[in-house]
């Protein structure tokens, strides 16, 4: 979408389709005072009036969009209102739509043009890939985006381009996850990372199968081997480590189906488990927007990617697997995958010698009974970390709620015949697959973010989210990473 700036009131632009977003209480223009009276508007949070003005105003249609009280504005509530502006251009069949704001908000220009720019295109995201014999009403698409300030600033308009950025970002991880796990094994995701590195300054490595045997990732290989569909290693870089440029691991889980394996979930759970490698799409997406923004960093993507499946070869209930680690695990369930490759993917991650490592994985169902969809399960080893991690959740909307990792937990995993096994029973089912993860981690600044409730939504709970991949986490992790360069 095009997204351009002028300076003025938006009632005074002759479109199809002018959006006044207002703050509630707000004084308003003497021109729409009267319009907006007239349409019971008070500018509460998320209401919304459509006026066909008739010549009062000059746009042809105007959206009265409400902001909510000044006090409780947020970049949240511009992105909102932006994908609600975009979404209501799209019904209407209006191509270039005018986003005006005629208040002065408190909020830096550049975080506003941000937020609108990731709202607008965020909401106007759609996965039509298999869709056949749609009409031109059903593929229309908005354009063009001009916003209409007070004061248009380059500040303003270099924000837009940031949110544009980190937008197109979040709309790759998004693609990968609603692409079916037949269309995406291990092998094509992989190919997507190669293809990122061919459009960016990122550096892509894969190892196939035999590399894996070679290097002796025994958590990857066990739970890839029941597939025909052998897995990959992906490692992705970024910069290169030198002073003042510290490294920082990305680590996601890249299960691109899980069906339970050998303990087979009952297929209300299989359903959506083409989502198993939501971590993975928000590595990949957040390397995109890094290599595009130049962020003074090195940072270094991991993706351990394999289809769990249930056949002749599969790894079973009782083997005991040797990790890249050297450490032992007992599978009691080969349900819980994740963390077995994991366990050689952040073990990996150690020979970078990383500042931090920041690991994304949709790991257990536990998660999304204890915080639905609305949050993020977080678990880490250095508080430092996880306080950063939490800020920039705060102020993506991508929200992390932290669990402890004590001592206690830690217990629950060990194993009679070998070093870990792989669950811990039904209590802290997230806490304890943290716990496990932590062990393959060495003394490095560890974080664990559990999206298994906020990968994939199932009913969108915000109006730029779409059902289907939310693309979770790579907004969370561009904050994070530009505010770990101030
Ligand atoms: N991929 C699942 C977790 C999951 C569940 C993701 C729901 C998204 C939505 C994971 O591999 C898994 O199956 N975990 C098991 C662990 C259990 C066997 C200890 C689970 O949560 O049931
Ligand atoms: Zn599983
Ligand atoms: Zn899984």
């Amino acid at each position: 979408m095009k997204i351009t700036l002028t300076t003025g009131s938006v009632i005074n632009e002759a479109v199809d389709l002018a959006i006044l977003a207002c703050l509630e209480d707000a004084p308003l223009a003497e021109a729409v005072v009267s319009l907006i009276e007239a349409a019971d508007f008070s500018g509460k949070t998320s209401q919304t009036r459509l006026l066909y003005p008739r010549g009062a105003v000059l746009p042809k249609r105007l959206l009265l969009l409400g902001l909510g009280p000044a006090d409780k504005l947020t970049a949240e509530t511009l992105r909102r209102a932006a994908a609600t502006a975009v979404r209501q251009a799209r019904d209407l069949q209006v191509a270039s739509v005018a986003f005006g704001l005629n208040d002065q908000l408190e909020l830096a220009p550049a975080l506003i043009g941000q937020a609108l720019a990731e709202g607008a295109e965020l909401g106007a995201y759609r996965y039509l890939r298999y869709k056949t014999g749609l009409k031109p009403e059903q593929t229309f698409a908005v354009e063009a985006m001009t916003l209409v300030t007070p004061e248009a600033s380059e500040e303003m308009q270099a924000g837009v381009a940031l949110g544009q950025t980190i937008a197109r970002g979040v709309m790759l991880a998004r693609d990968l996850v609603n692409a079916p796990g037949g269309s995406l094994p291990p092998a094509a995701l992989a190919n997507e990372a190669v293809a990122l590195g061919e459009r960016t300054e990122v550096t892509v490595t894969i190892f196939d199968k035999t590399r894996l045997t070679e290097e002796g990732f025994g958590g990857l290989l066990a739970v890839g081997q029941g597939s025909a569909n052998e897995p990959r290693f992906i490692v992705m870089e970024y910069g290169e480590a030198a002073e003042g440029r510290p490294t920082i691991c990305l680590v996601g889980k890249g299960l691109t189906f899980d069906s339970g394996g050998l303990s087979l979930k009952p297929w209300e759970a299989m359903t959506t488990m083409k989502s198993d490698m939501g971590g993975s799409a928000a590595v990949l997406g957040a390397m995109q927007v890094i290599a595009e923004l130049q962020l003074p960093l090195h940072v270094v993507g991991l993706v351990p990617s394999a289809e769990n499946m249930p056949s002749s070869t599969s790894y079973r209930p009782d083997d005991v697997l040797t990790t890249l680690s050297g450490k032992t695990i007992e599978v009691l369930n080969t349900d819980a995958e994740g963390r077995i490759v994991l366990a050689d993917a952040l073990f990996y991650a150690q020979r970078y010698n990383p500042a931090a490592i920041i690991e994304l994985s949709t790991l257990t169902g536990a998660i999304v009974v204890a915080l639905g969809s609305h949050a993020t399960g977080m678990m880490g080893t250095n508080q430092e970390l996880a306080d950063a991690i939490k800020q920039a959740g705060e102020t993506t909307g991508e929200r992390v709620w932290q669990l402890p990792l004590w001592e206690e937990y830690h217990e629950m995993i060990k194993s009679e015949i070998a070093d870990l096994k792989n669950i811990g029973g039904r209590q802290a089912g997230s806490i304890t697959a943290g716990a496990f993860l932590a062990a393959f981690v060495g003394d490095y600044p560890f974080v664990h973010l559990d999206i298994a409730g906020t990968a994939y939504a199932e009913k969108p709970a915000r109006p730029y989210d779409v059902a289907g991949g939310t693309g979770v986490g790579v907004r969370l992790l561009t904050e994070f990473l530009r505010q770990y360069t101030r």
